[in-house]
């Protein structure tokens, strides 16, 4: 077994296919030690064995189910451990039918791993982080998280939730050195499409498909950029600082002790919190 390395160790979920088996070979790349963690045990063995002999780190399969209580605390407790400096919530799934078409166990464990997993092990994490004073947490969400999506009306919202959840983290951060970046794949090449119910990625123009290695390359040039939003296939950066803005407008503007005019009714109040000045995200 080789001696631990000096970037310390990085646990990524979701680690036995897709974009979370890239993460994995390019952090051993880069000389993390590694956690591995999916339910599959065979396959993450055999990606441990793979990127250890090739690139000299340790590399741990972690079993566990990460849509039960059990799996999470697994992790959490993983993530505790000294050494680990980067955690990267990558796990997660969807499914493309209607709500009254998906079963509720399925509906169950989409928010089960997409939501309460990533947001237990972020917690674990940016406590571990704060104690240490540095560390890098990695969220996974999705361009699917922008607007409400008729086909994938869970996924979707699930994806809405570690949009914001993620940014709110980062003000919790602001001015430390423990760092939290969201990540925004667009559509990616994965096993992930089968999962969520099969022939959906084969139906899609090549021109918007990524392919996982290129989703998760940019991903972590955006790391080195310092970006705390990184959304690999958006050629349009000017859009995400729009809509950013846009939102922060819309926040401030929601919150007025008038009702609006156009309910006709006589507002008791004079002036909105916005006209007088009020930043709500400091109430
Ligand atoms: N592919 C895309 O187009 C796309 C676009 C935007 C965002 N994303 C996001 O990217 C992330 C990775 O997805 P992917 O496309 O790479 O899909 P994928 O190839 O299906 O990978 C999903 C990973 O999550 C693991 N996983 C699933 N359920 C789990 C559970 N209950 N407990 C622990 N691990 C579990 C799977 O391993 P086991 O089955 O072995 O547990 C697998 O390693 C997801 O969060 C997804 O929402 C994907």
């Amino acid at each position: 077994m080789p001696n631990s390395h000096p970037l310390g160790t990085a646990i990524v979920t979701g680690a036995s296919s897709g974009i979370g088996k890239v993460y994995a070979e390019r952090l051993a790349a880069r000389g993390y030690d590694l956690v591995l963690v999916a339910r599959r045990g065979d396959r993450l063995r055999e990606i441990a064995a793979d990127l250890g002999a090739r690139f000299g780190v340790r590399a741990e399969p972690l079993v566990a189910d990460l849509a039960q209580p059990a799996g999470v605390a697994a992790v959490s407790d993983r993530i505790a451990d000294e050494t680990v400096s980067l955690v990267v919530n990558n796990a997660g799934f969807s499914a493309l039918k209607a709500l009254t078409e998906t079963p509720d166990d399925v509906v169950a464990s989409m928010i089960a791993l997409n939501v309460t997993a990533l947001t237990l092990l972020s917690k674990a994490a940016l406590a571990a982080f704060q104690a240490r004073g540095s560390g890098t947490l990695v969220n996974i969400g999705s361009g699917a998280g922008f607007a409400p999506y008729p086909k994938i009306p869970v996924y979707g919202a699930t994806k809405a939730y570690v949009y914001h959840f993620t940014q709110s983290l980062q003000s919790e951060v602001a001015g430390t050195n423990v760092r939290v970046q969201l990540v925004l794949p667009g559509a990616v090449v994965s096993e992930g499409w089968e999962v969520a119910g099969g022939g959906a990625l084969e139906a899609l123009p090549a021109s918007v498909v990524m392919t996982t290695e290129e989703c998760v390359d940019a991903a972590l040039a955006g790391l080195d950029k310092g970006e705390p939003v990184t959304a690999p296939s958006l050629q349009d950066e000017t859009l995400l600082r729009n809509h950013e803005t846009d939102t922060q407008a819309l926040l401030q503007a929601m919150f007025d002790a008038r009702p609006a005019a156009r309910y006709g009714l006589r507002p008791q109040s004079q002036a909105g919190g916005a006209e007088a000045g009020i930043d709500v995200q400091t109430l």
